[in-house]
């Protein structure tokens, strides 16, 4: 079996998809899942290309201890459909954005809101935090480290009930 492949996606890929792809890359190491699970992100427009992740959102992340790896890329419906096994959006905007590229609605089952996975913020999306202050940061590393953790329970299930290999 290959690998199970997430790609979380927002808007610019500097801010809310790179922190998504921090938080949930420090829980597959903790959870010894390396060999299992990878983690990528992207974004709906391609104005951030080649950025590293915006630098408020590296310190707010760095004070929880993630480190932010991601440089900034468009989602590529050509490849990143037919790579992905969870494409995780952060809000509504992104969500019906990745909706639309899947034009034949082949891909239907694999696009998600990242709020689906929340277990105790009920927030309805991760919403942008770019015009806003430190606590706009501080509220999506909140939602994000929340519902990260429900779609880990979701993926561990997945590695578990997949049966061994024979040799
Ligand atoms: P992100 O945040 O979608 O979480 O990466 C934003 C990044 C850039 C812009 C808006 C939101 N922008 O307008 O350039």
């Amino acid at each position: 079996m290959g690998k199970i492949k997430i790609i979380f996606v927002c808007l610019g890929n500097i801010c809310r998809s790179p922190a998504a792809q921090g938080v949930m890359e420090k829980l597959i190491k903790e959870e010894k899942l390396e060999d299992f699970v990878e983690v990528d992100s992207a974004g709906t427009i391609a104005y951030h290309h080649g950025e590293s992740a915006d630098s408020r959102m590296i310190k707010h992340a760095s004070r929880r201890s993630y480190e932010l790896t991601s440089i900034a890329r468009k989602f590529n419906p050509q490849k990143d459909f037919d790579d992905a096994d969870y494409i995780v959006t952060m809000d509504n905007e992104n969500y019906k954005d990745v909706l639309e590229m899947d034009y034949t609605g082949k891909y239907r089952n694999k696009i998600y809101k990242m709020t689906q996975f929340s277990r105790k913020i009920k927030a309805p999306e991760v919403p942008d935090p770019y015009y806003k202050g430190a606590e706009g940061f501080e509220y999506v590393l909140d939602i994000l480290e929340d519902a990260c953790g429900g779609l880990l329970e979701r993926i561990k299930d997945e590695v578990n009930s997949e049966p061994e290999g024979k040799d």
